[in-house]
């Protein structure tokens, strides 16, 4: 906003020693910024952006985004894993906005690299308890009647390093192995029903055709009921480390089971026992047992602004901005504290409201430069409320990794300062 003050001599000398210009009717009236009430030259002066003629159309036949947007991109934790190639990324969620996450910045997770699939050598096969075993090309895939859906694919693994207490400084890090796009593909049941499922099979077997191999169990009911075997994503292809040319979409359940690269669907009657669902992927308990196949991801929210790596830069007017979902339905509510649970206040959701998919919700606050203590606890369909780091770890204890759900604290200090941190 700006309001009208004295002219500025210099901008004016400068205007009037420089070229005619668009906009030059501006530097005579002497607009001033609102917040410091001091002439802003750069709404006076005409910048070499307005001069020069900009780059031609031929220059970028695939956009990318602004030289100034660098700093927005996925970030890895070196000390956490021993090889890039069986590693993770995260997406950074505190430079995003709305609900869609862009291609390029979805979180990566791969134990055996990027495979490099010509999709015209890909096959996908189904076999094992059905009438009539089947190989697909992409070409056959495409042929078929497919669907459109956004949902969000959080891994297992996402806030694991959260359970001993307040570890990583950033909502990157703490949460953002989670990314919600558009996908295209077939369902799985109308492949199924082609190859005739016999009556004795439950279980189905995903295969990924990378170097890991990688392979999960699914029930024959999660698949007959909104599983899609997705060759695109946010309206093009998928791109190659999200499974190119194909990967299962199993909504709201954990990521590990959405195989990437998929190659093969084997029917049986029982699981595999492969070593994602018994070594990994189970939830160590506080008594010591194990709890197998933890499917679904629980209600789960987390404030992306402020956060560690966006700290308040202001007093007075701010938005605080988050995300809220729920692998068993759709987000209902989404409450804030900025108090450390004293007082909660019920978050705008602005966007929209979609089944098993990020959900956008905002706090229009004043901030008078007080220390925060910022928390969001998210309600999904079914009434469950997102439960405290203190009562998860009742039940689960501290040596999990997994379905970490529990409700984060930031502290903003007084200078905008913002720290992972956990109450008591
Ligand atoms: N599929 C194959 N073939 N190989 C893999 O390493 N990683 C799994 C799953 N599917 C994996 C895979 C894990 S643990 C997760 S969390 C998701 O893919 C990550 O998907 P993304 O890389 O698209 O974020
Ligand atoms: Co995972």
């Amino acid at each position: 906003m700006t309001s009208p003050a004295k002219p500025d001599p210099l901008s004016r000398r400068r205007f009037l020693g420089g070229a005619a210009i668009a906009g030059a009717g501006l530097a005579g009236t002497g607009l001033a910024h609102a917040e410091t009430g001091k002439p802003d030259p750069l709404i006076t002066e005409v910048q070499d952006w307005s001069r020069y003629l900009g780059e031609g159309v031929d220059k970028r036949p695939y956009g990318t985004p602004s030289r100034f947007e660098k700093h927005v991109m996925r970030r890895d934790v070196s000390w956490l894993t021993a090889s890039p190639e069986s590693s993770v990324n995260f997406t950074p969620l505190h430079e995003l906005d709305g609900i869609i996450t862009p291609s390029g910045l979805c979180f990566e997770r791969h134990h055996g690299g990027i495979a490099d699939i010509e999709p015209a050598n890909h096959r996908l096969m189904i076999h094992g308890l059905v009438d009539k075993p089947l190989v697909f090309t992409m070409e056959d895939l495409k042929r078929m009647p497919r669907q459109n859906r956004i949902y969000f694919l959080e891994c297992a693994a996402n806030s694991g390093m959260e359970w001993r207490g307040a570890q990583l400084n950033g909502c990157q890090f703490t949460h953002g192995m989670v990314h919600n796009v558009m996908y295209t593909g077939v369902p799985l049941k109308t492949l199924l029903a082609e190859a005739g499922v016999k009556t004795n099979a439950k279980w189905l077997l995903l295969e990924g055709a990378d170097s890991s191999g990688m392979n999960r169990s699914l029930p024959l009911e999660k698949a007959l009921d909104d599983v899609l075997i997705a060759f695109a994503m946010n309206g093009e292809a998928l791109r190659p480390e999200q499974g190119y040319p194909l990967r299962a979409v199993i909504p709201g359940w954990e990521g590990n089971l959405w195989v990437k690269w998929l190659r093969r669907i084997e029917v049986g009657d029982q699981p595999w026992q492969a070593r994602e669902e018994t070594s990994k992927y189970t939830d160590l308990l506080a008594d010591g047992r194990s709890r197998r196949f933890t499917f679904f991801m629980d209600a789960k929210s987390v404030v992306t602004n402020p956060s560690p790596q966006a700290p308040l830069k202001q007093k007075g007017r701010n938005v605080l901005s988050g995300l809220a979902w729920s692998g068993r339905g759709t987000i209902k509510r989404v409450d804030v504290t900025l108090d450390g649970g004293k007082n909660w206040q019920h978050a705008r959701i602005d966007g929209p409201v979609l089944d098993k998919s990020l959900t956008r919700f905002y706090v229009d606050f004043d901030w008078t430069g007080q220390d925060l203590l910022i928390q969001s606890r998210a309600m999904d369909s079914t009434g469950y409320l997102q439960p405290t780091k203190e009562e998860l770890r009742k039940i689960r204890g501290t040596n999990s990794i997994y379905h970490n759900n529990g409700i984060q604290t930031w502290h903003v200090k007084a200078n905008g300062e913002t720290e992972n941190v956990e109450i008591g």
